[in-house]
């Protein structure tokens, strides 16, 4: 069955979709107004992503975004969503380094968030973690290429895995991502051809963000693809709209109104 006559989107979905070459679809969303939109356009995935600290909050990085804050948003998207899969990021700090309490911090987001699956970054250093989540039945979708939580060891946003060393390492990781038992993969900010390669390889979906066409699907950050987020320029971003200005235009309406007391008038009173 075609993914858009699906009335709930599942990891089994996800995965047909690969087989049947159905690419998949996804955004961010961080609240319910935003959420209730996206999934009633008919998006395959909606992730809560730990890019709610920059978007949501103004933060300059992922990493001060809490495990609390990741639930609150979860929540919240949960609320408004009837059909999408969604996935919610592990915050930076909670599954690094301690299996168990990766484990326990997945919990906690199924548990008071209600959400379908969560989202971690990194391959072989972060394994541990991964079974440890599978084995109490969470789906979990893996992150490669550009991992946020990993900037200060980076040092920049730029392209990763261009060199031989790292490429190498990346579809390691892919392949002990997938056999691992990981739902899909996203894969952020690699060359093109090495996603291509790692999405022929693995069985399970990939994603991309900035890893060009040859992927499974595409995810953006919903602020940045509507043009909410003006300060975010990468190549690979395609702006949809403009809200920034739409939004301006609007409030900028409303208090000329509000001053020339053209608002509001006698039909907009009791
Ligand atoms: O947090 C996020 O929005 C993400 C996407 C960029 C994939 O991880």
């Amino acid at each position: 069955m075609k993914a858009s006559k699906v009335t709930k989107v599942t990891t089994h979905v996800l995965q047909e979709m690969k087989l049947r070459k159905e690419k998949i679809s996804m955004l961010t969303a961080y609240d319910y107004s935003m959420a209730r939109i996206v999934d009633g356009a008919g998006i395959d995935v909606i992730l809560v992503g730990d890019s709610a600290a920059n978007v949501m909050a103004g933060y300059k990085t992922t990493l001060p975004i809490t495990l609390d804050e990741m639930i609150y948003h979860a929540g919240s998207v949960m609320r408004a969503v009837k059909r999408a899969l969604v996935v919610v990021d592990l915050p930076f700090g909670t599954y690094q380094g301690n299996s168990r309490e990766a484990l326990l911090s997945a919990i906690r987001i199924m548990k008071e968030s209600n959400a379908n699956a969560v989202k971690l970054e990194g391959g072989k250093e972060i394994i541990e973690s991964v079974d440890r989540i599978l084995s109490a039945g969470i789906p979990v979708m893996g992150h490669l290429g550009l991992t946020p939580q990993s900037i200060n060891k980076f040092g920049t946003y730029v392209v990763r895995a261009t060199h031989e060393e790292e490429a190498s390492k990346l579809v390691e990781d892919a392949h002990l991502l997938a056999e691992a038992g990981c739902f899909a993969l996203v894969l952020e900010k690699i060359p093109a051809v090495l996603a291509e390669k790692v999405t022929r390889e693995i069985s399970i979906p990939t994603i991309g963000i900035g890893a060009g066409s040859q992927v499974n699907g595409q995810v953006l950050v919903l602020h940045d693809m509507l043009g909410i987020n003006q300060d975010f320029s990468p190549r690979f971003l395609r702006r949809y709209h403009n809200l920034y200005e739409e939004i301006n235009n609007a409030v900028e309406s409303y208090i000329k109104d509000v001053k020339n007391q053209r608002f509001p008038n006698e039909k907009e009173q009791y």
